[in-house]
């Protein structure tokens, strides 16, 4: 079975009067209305404890839009047990049926449950509908399409046989279960890290973070109707530590597919070292992590054409993208004008609720993130290293909200020209425009992170020269444009150094980790 080449699931507008809105606006309102209950999903059984933690909207923190039961030990224990019941009969399922129960829960998304995955994701997690519609719904549905057809290109690679020999590989699956650990801002990375490994044949046991639960029990259902095996995928909802324990320590530990903050990777890598000897076999470690994405602007820059990757790029998804640009590199001869107008256009983005479709800044996560940026802003406004030139207010009286915010930063190594912050600001250094040399090596050294970044310059000669001198310093490099929005399929993601393995989420790169080859030779 071969899958082609898909389309792009096309992006729906949401404009005023469109039929997606109507529905969409009908589906957030009877979400709203009932206070859901969400069980864990081990074995295909639904798991309540009893010990239930409260969902709130981000940007409406009085609302309960219901809660999730949370696990211990024993129900990971119980997760790693159905997980490894399940393994022989899926991984042994003829390809195209397990390739169709993923075709088919993308077709459900886009045709039967678009409006619940998107509503999930705007009240769970403050994304307004069109950032919510290119996540939960079209970058979920390219990951599942994308992948079966990567996977039946994978499949369809054979060595070369002669006469009285031959020669086959066997794509098989990893001996034992695979870890799927998931972050709480793209429903689209929670759903393609368990999918894409249990594509493969894998079973999985998926932790999402506490604050995607609510779209991610959302998919876990879709995966259930499309058909998905019991015990194939086991959704559980606990604490890093209580996890770790539990798999970490495991003999049939095969590996993790993990995408989250470098911190927490580089612990978890390090107990895996720790734990080596005990597993029958070495694990699969994959990470996408932290960023600390830039846009350098050359002095042949169109003015607009900066502002609008400024201005889109570090403030979409209110910054809490992985891509999101957080530090630029201005030219001292644009400087002026650049400042000048992105402060205008920054006036111009409304911050409120999802359920008005007019707003573009949203909340940010949780009250944890939300503290954590505002320490940022309040140190920028006493240090004479810094000036905030737009933005600095916050308030989280109803909801997380913080304004987009513009640091000017004397030093190129300021703290937060270096930091991931993961929240709505943009830090700006102004440099010698007659100094490109200088203005690449700052790009190149400042942080340990090389996620994504972007170059804006309308002379080749500056625009060659960054794409050679800034060859590792983003694993998503963009000329002429913002360095957020990859598309599955057009732009495979993922970065190096301390952002990540570089393993290129929805690519073949990515699906060769999950796999393990047996070669087998006959002679005849
Ligand atoms: P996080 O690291 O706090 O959490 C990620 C996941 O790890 C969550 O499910 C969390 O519960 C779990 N976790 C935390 N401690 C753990 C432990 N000790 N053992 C096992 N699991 C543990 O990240 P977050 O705040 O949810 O997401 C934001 C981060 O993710 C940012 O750093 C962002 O750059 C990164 N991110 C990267 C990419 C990428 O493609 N590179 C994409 C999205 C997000
Ligand atoms: N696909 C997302 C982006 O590139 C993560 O912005």
């Amino acid at each position: 079975f071969h899958y082609p080449l898909p389309a792009n699931e096309p992006v729906l507008s949401y404009a005023p009067g469109s039929a997606e809105r109507a529905t969409l606006k009908k589906t957030l309102a009877e979400l709203k209305k009932k206070e859901i209950d969400i069980p864990m999903y081990i074995g295909g059984r639904a798991v309540k404890t009893g010990k239930r933690i409260a969902i709130r909207p981000p940007h409406e923190t009085s609302h309960v839009l219901g809660y999730f039961h949370a696990g211990d030990d024993k129900h990971v224990q119980q997760a790693i047990d159905a997980a490894l019941k399940a393994r022989e009969a899926w991984a042994n399922m003829p390809w195209e049926d397990r390739a169709h129960i993923f075709l088919k829960a993308a077709d459900l998304i886009a045709t039967k449950y678009r409006s619940f995955m998107n509503g999930t994701t705007m009240l769970g997690q403050s994304k307004n509908a069109y950032q919510a519609e290119i996540d939960s719904a079209c970058e979920l549905i390219d990951f599942l399409r994308y992948n079966v057809h990567f996977l039946s290109e994978i499949y369809r690679q054979q060595p070369v046989s002669s006469p009285g020999i031959h020669n086959r590989t066997e794509w098989r699956p990893l001996e034992g279960f695979v870890l799927a650990i998931t972050p709480f801002n793209f429903t689209a990375i929670g759903g393609n890290l368990p999918a894409s490994a249990a594509m493969c044949g894998n079973v999985v046991v998926w932790k999402p973070a506490n604050t995607q639960v609510y779209s991610a029990q959302m998919f876990m259902r879709i995966l259930k109707e499309a058909g998905l095996p019991d015990g194939v995928i086991n959704l559980v909802y606990v604490s890093g530590p209580v996890l770790g324990k539990a798999c970490f320590t495991h003999p049939d530990f095969a590996g993790v597919h993990f995408t989250g903050s470098t911190g927490v990777f580089n612990q978890m890598w390090e107990t895996i070292g720790k734990n080596i000897a005990k597993y029958k076999t070495y694990p699969r470690i994959v990470g996408e992590t932290g960023g600390k994405d830039f846009v350098l602007v050359h002095k042949s820059a169109d003015v607009d054409a900066a502002v609008t990757a400024l201005a889109r790029g570090a403030f979409e998804f209110q910054g809490q993208k992985c891509s999101a640009a957080s530090r630029a590199y201005i030219p001292s001869n644009l400087a002026n004008a650049i400042k000048t107008k992105l402060a205008a256009v920054l006036k111009t983005m409304k911050m409120g609720t999802v359920e008005d479709f007019g707003n573009f800044i949203n909340a940010v996560i949780d009250e944890k993130s939300f503290d954590k940026i505002a320490a940022y802003i309040d140190a920028a406004k006493k240090d004479r290293k810094a000036t905030i030139i737009a933005g600095g207010n916050y308030d989280k009286s109803e909801g997380y909200f913080i304004e987009p915010t513009v640091i000017e930063a004397k030093d190129p190594r300021y703290v937060t020209m270096c930091e991931e912050i993961f929240g709505p600001v943009l830090t700006l250094y102004v440099y010698d425009a007659d100094n490109y040399e200088k203005a690449l090596e700052l790009v190149d050294t400042t942080s340990p992170y090389a996620l994504t970044g972007a170059v804006l310059a309308q002379d080749r000669d500056a625009i060659t020269l960054a794409t050679q001198k800034l060859r590792n310093a983003a694993g998503n490099f963009y000329i002429n444009d913002k360095p957020t929005g990859a598309v599955v399929g057009q732009q495979p993601f993922g970065g190096a150094r301390a952002s990540g393995t570089n393993d290129k989420a929805g690519s073949m790169i990515n699906l060769y980790r999950w796999l393990s080859a047996r070669t087998v030779k006959e002679t005849f």
